[in-house]
C-alpha cells in the first residue's frame, strides 16, 4: 500500500499520548458557568490523565476579591463536582500549587500590570517558559478590551520561542458584520495560527468519527452522494430549556446559538470531499469548498420554520413556557427551535436538501446525522409485502448513545412475504473500554499544543453567517416563532415543511 495516498498513515505514531509541553492558561470571565462547569474539569482530567506538563497553571482573572486560595477552592468545587476522571488527591496537590489568581476589570492597567507579573513569577517558580494561552471566556463585547490590555501590555507575544494564544468561545458575533469586526479585532493582535475558537462539537470524538466513517472505509463513500442519496437530515435536540441563560440566549436564539457553528460544521464534515490530509489547512479549504457550495431555498418562508416552547411535560414535570422563564421578555420573539432546507449546488450533492433542526425542550435529548438513501428503483415485491418498509439510512448518533445505526429491510420470519425495517447497530460503549474525553479536554490539549485541526478558522465562521443572515431577516420580517408545547417534536410547520417535499421528519 502506498503511504502517500493513506491519509491515516500515522496512525501507529497517534497511539502515543500527546502531551502538553512546558505552558499555562490563563481564564478571563473564570466567575462564569462554562468556567465552572466544562474549563475546570477538563483541565483537572488532562492532568489526572498525566496530559499536562508537571508545571503546568492556571491564571483565572475576574472581578471578584478573591486570594489565590480562594479561588483554588473554587476550582476545587467545580472538580469534585463536574470532572470526568476519579479525584486524586496528589494529581489535586499538583495543580493547586500553580493556581494563581489576578482581581480586576477588564479595562484596570493595574490588574494587567499584575497578570505580567503573575506570568513572570510562574515562569520562575513553576518553569512555563512563557507560554500561555489566554481564553476568553466573556461576551464579545469585552473582546476588544481584554485583547488591546494584552496588547498594551506586552502579553500578546511570546519572547524568543515562546508562544502566546487567544482562545475564543462563541457566540462569534451575531450577522457576518460583527464576526468581521471581531475578526478584525483579534487580528489586530494576534496573528490568525494564534487564534483558536472554539466550537465544542468538533472535540465530541463522534464528530471526528465522521471523517473516520467516511474516510477510512470504502463502504460508505460510493453510496455518499445524488446518485444513491435521498436527503440528509441534520438535528440537534436538547430536552432542556435556556436554563439561567435568559441574558445570553433572548435575542440571540437557536439558529444563531447553534445552527450557526455546531450544525453547519456537522454538515460541512458530512457533504465535504476527502481532505489532502487531516492538517488544519486541508480541512479549512474542502470545509469552506463545501459551505461555499451552500445555497438558500429561494422560497424562505416554505423551507424555513421558526419555533418557540410554550408551557407543557417533560420527563413527568410541568414545565414553563419560554416567556415565563426568568429574566425573559414576555413579548420575545427569540426562536427556541428552527428548521431549514439547505442545498448545495456541486456535483456530488446536487439535488440532495439537507435539512437541519434544533431546539430546546424537545422529546429528548440527541444529536444525530441521518444519511437516508433513495428507495430501490424497482421492487420485485407486492405493496403489502413492504408497506412497512422505510428507506435505507444510516444515522451517525452524535450524543447520547454514541454510535452509528444502520437501517435497512429484512424477510419477517414466517411463511409470508413480509419485509420490515430492522437496525445494525455500533455502540461505542460496547466496542471501546475507554470512555471518551469530554470535548473540552480535546480542545485545551489542542490549544496547548498549537494543534488547530479542530478550530474553525475565521473563514468559515464568516461564510456560516452569510448563509444564516438572509434567514434570519427573513424571521425578522415575518412575525413571531410559532409556539410548540415543552416535550413535543417542535412546531406543526416544520412537519408540513418536509411533507411538502413528500418526507417527514425522524422520531429518534
Ligand atoms: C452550546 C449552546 O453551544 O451547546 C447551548 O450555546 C447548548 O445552548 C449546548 O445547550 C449543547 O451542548 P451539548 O454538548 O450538551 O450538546
Amino acid at each position: 500500500m502506498s503511504s502517500a495516498v493513506n491519509p491515516l498513515r500515522d496512525a501507529q505514531d497517534r497511539r502515543l499520548p500527546r502531551i502538553a509541553g512546558p505552558s499555562g492558561l490563563v481564564i478571563f470571565g473564570v466567575t462564569g458557568d462554562l468556567s465552572r462547569k466544562k474549563l475546570m474539569p477538563a483541565v483537572y482530567d488532562l492532568a489526572n490523565r498525566g496530559l499536562l506538563p508537571p508545571g503546568f497553571s492556571l491564571v483565572g482573572f475576574a472581578r471578584r476579591d478573591w486570594e489565590h486560595e480562594d479561588f483554588a477552592q473554587v476550582v476545587h468545587d467545580a472538580v469534585r463536582e463536574h470532572a470526568r476522571t476519579p479525584f486524586r488527591e496528589e494529581v489535586w496537590q499538583q495543580l493547586a500549587q500553580g493556581m494563581r489568581f489576578v482581581s480586576g476589570v477588564f479595562d484596570d492597567d493595574d490588574a494587567f500590570r499584575t497578570l505580567k507579573a503573575t506570568i513572570e513569577e510562574l515562569d520562575k517558580s513553576r518553569g512555563t517558559g512563557g507560554n500561555f494561552a489566554f481564553y476568553l471566556s466573556v461576551p464579545p463585547k469585552f473582546f476588544p478590551t481584554v485583547v488591546s490590555q494584552l496588547k498594551e501590555h506586552g502579553l500578546s507575544d511570546g519572547q524568543g520561542d515562546s508562544w502566546r494564544r487567544a482562545v475564543i468561545e462563541k457566540p462569534f458575533g451575531h450577522d457576518l458584520k460583527s464576526a468581521q469586526d471581531l475578526n478584525s479585532v483579534v487580528h489586530d493582535v494576534f496573528r490568525p495560527s494564534e487564534v483558536f475558537r472554539i466550537d465544542h462539537y468538533l472535540g465530541k470524538e463522534t464528530v471526528q468519527n465522521i471523517l473516520a466513517l467516511r474516510f477510512a472505509n470504502t463502504m460508505f463513500e460510493p453510496l455518499w452522494n445524488r446518485s444513491y442519496v435521498d436527503h440528509v437530515q441534520i438535528t440537534m435536540a436538547e430536552d432542556i430549556g435556556i436554563g439561567g441563560r435568559a441574558g445570553y440566549y433572548d435575542g440571540i436564539g437557536s439558529a444563531r446559538d447553534v445552527i450557526q457553528n455546531h450544525l453547519l460544521q456537522l454538515l460541512a464534515l458530512t457533504a465535504m470531499e476527502e481532505p489532502v490530509s487531516f492538517e488544519a489547512k486541508p480541512l479549512v479549504t474542502e470545509k469552506m469548498k463545501v459551505l461555499n457550495s451552500v445555497r438558500l431555498p429561494e422560497d424562505l418562508a416554505a423551507h424555513t420554520v421558526r419555533g418557540q416552547y410554550a408551557a407543557g411535560w417533560q420527563g413527568g414535570r410541568k414545565v414553563l413556557g419560554y416567556l415565563d422563564e426568568d429574566g425573559i421578555d414576555p413579548q420575545s420573539g427569540t426562536d427556541t427551535y428552527a428548521a431549514i432546507k439547505l442545498e448545495i449546488d456541486n456535483r456530488r450533492w446536487a439535488g440532495v436538501p439537507f435539512y437541519l433542526r434544533t431546539g430546546k425542550r424537545l422529546g429528548r435529548r440527541v444529536t444525530e446525522i441521518a444519511v437516508v438513501f433513495q428507495r430501490a428503483p424497482h421492487s420485485p415485491f407486492g405493496a403489502t409485502d413492504t408497506q412497512e418498509l422505510g428507506q435505507n439510512a444510516l444515522v451517525i448518533r452524535v450524543q447520547p448513545d454514541e454510535g452509528v445505526t444502520i437501517r435497512f429491510g429484512s424477510k419477517v420470519p414466517g411463511t409470508q412475504m413480509e419485509i420490515r425495517d430492522v437496525t445494525m447497530d455500533f455502540a461505542y460503549g460496547e466496542s471501546f473500554t475507554e470512555s471518551s474525553p469530554e470535548a473540552y479536554e480535546r480542545l485545551i490539549l489542542d490549544v496547548l499544543l498549537g494543534d488547530a485541526n479542530l478550530f474553525p478558522r475565521h473563514q468559515e465562521v464568516e461564510r456560516s453567517w452569510e448563509i444564516l443572515d438572509p434567514i434570519e431577516e427573513h424571521w425578522e420580517r415575518h412575525g413571531k416563532p410559532e409556539q410548540y408545547p415543552a416535550g413535543t417534536w417542535g412546531p406543526a410547520a416544520a412537519d408540513e415543511m418536509l411533507a411538502r417535499d413528500g418526507r417527514s421528519w425522524r422520531r429518534p
